[in-house]
């Protein structure tokens, strides 16, 4: 299990060992072109393909994408179901590419409401990819930051019935190895494209002490110039995790 920056201070470098990416601005991509939203998730998906390349080439160890989160079920019919066809599509297309590049595939989030062919490829293109380790790639699906931690207090107490009466017990390292991506350090970068400022309940836990990055251009239109960009301005950011300045500099 990963240690909490809470709890430790992990090493910096030039490149985020963990990035995750919010990304937005597919519809806006597409109304600006009088296309329907569905084609912006579309050219989405290339996105998708390019940042995973490149997050490769670049030496990131873990990328965590936010795919589907459980507000989204909110979305007309059609573009939920057009996003699971593309999100189905992807991993039937992908998966041997991912398996021979060494990606290890994981899916975190709520999966129970999913069709259960769709539940079968997840657990299929888990399996295949298991023994994978040159990069982490990690889509949220139906997921949300509130859902995580709950669920990991419901495992925490399932398997720790004691605690219920000594809560006071309750220390953060008893709960992180129950969240959902306990395999990975908490992201040292993210980045939400499509311009809004906001992290939507996505890894909240987990981003407590993340720098965060917002970017104007729609996710349709994010590749390896933008991440660059955002990589450039990560080596610039003075990561003190509650120290001062003055400590950095000894
Ligand atoms: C946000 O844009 C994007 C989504 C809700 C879906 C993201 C999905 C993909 C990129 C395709 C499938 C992904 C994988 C990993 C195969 P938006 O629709 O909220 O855009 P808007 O804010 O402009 O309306």
């Amino acid at each position: 299990m990963a240690s909490s920056s809470t709890l430790s201070i992990p090493e910096s470098s030039d490149i985020p060992q963990h990035l995750a990416i919010i990304m937005d601005g597919n519809g806006r991509w597409a109304t600006k072109r009088f296309l329907p939203r569905t084609a912006g998730h579309m050219r989405g998906v290339q996105a998708v393909r390019r940042v995973v390349e490149a997050c490769g080439e670049r030496g990131v160890e873990y990328l965590t994408l936010f795919a589907f989160s459980s507000e989204n079920w909110r979305r007309p019919k059609e573009e939920v179901s057009l996003l699971m066809r593309l999100f189905m599509q992807t991993l039937e297309k992908q998966i041997s590419k991912l398996e021979r590049q060494g990606v290890r595939l994981h899916i975190v989030g709520d999966l129970s409401p999913f069709e259960p062919r769709l539940q079968e490829m997840i657990r299929d293109a888990q399996a295949r990819t298991a023994g994978n380790n040159a990069l982490h790639l990690t889509i949220a699906a139906n997921y949300g930051g509130r859902w995580d931690i709950l669920q990991a207090l419901r495992k925490l107490m399932a398997a720790k019935p004691e605690l219920a009466s000594q809560p006071d017990a309750i220390a953060e390292s008893e709960l992180a190895p129950y969240l959902s991506m306990a395999y990975a350090p908490e992201p040292d970068l993210f980045i939400r494209t499509g311009g809004e400022q906001r992290i939507s309940n996505f890894l909240i836990w987990q981003l407590a002490y993340t720098e965060l990055y917002f970017s104007d251009d729609f996710w349709p239109d994010f590749g390896a110039k933008e991440l660059d960009a955002a990589f450039e301005w990560y080596r610039t950011r003075e990561r003190r995790f509650g120290r001062t300045s003055a400590q950095l500099a000894r």
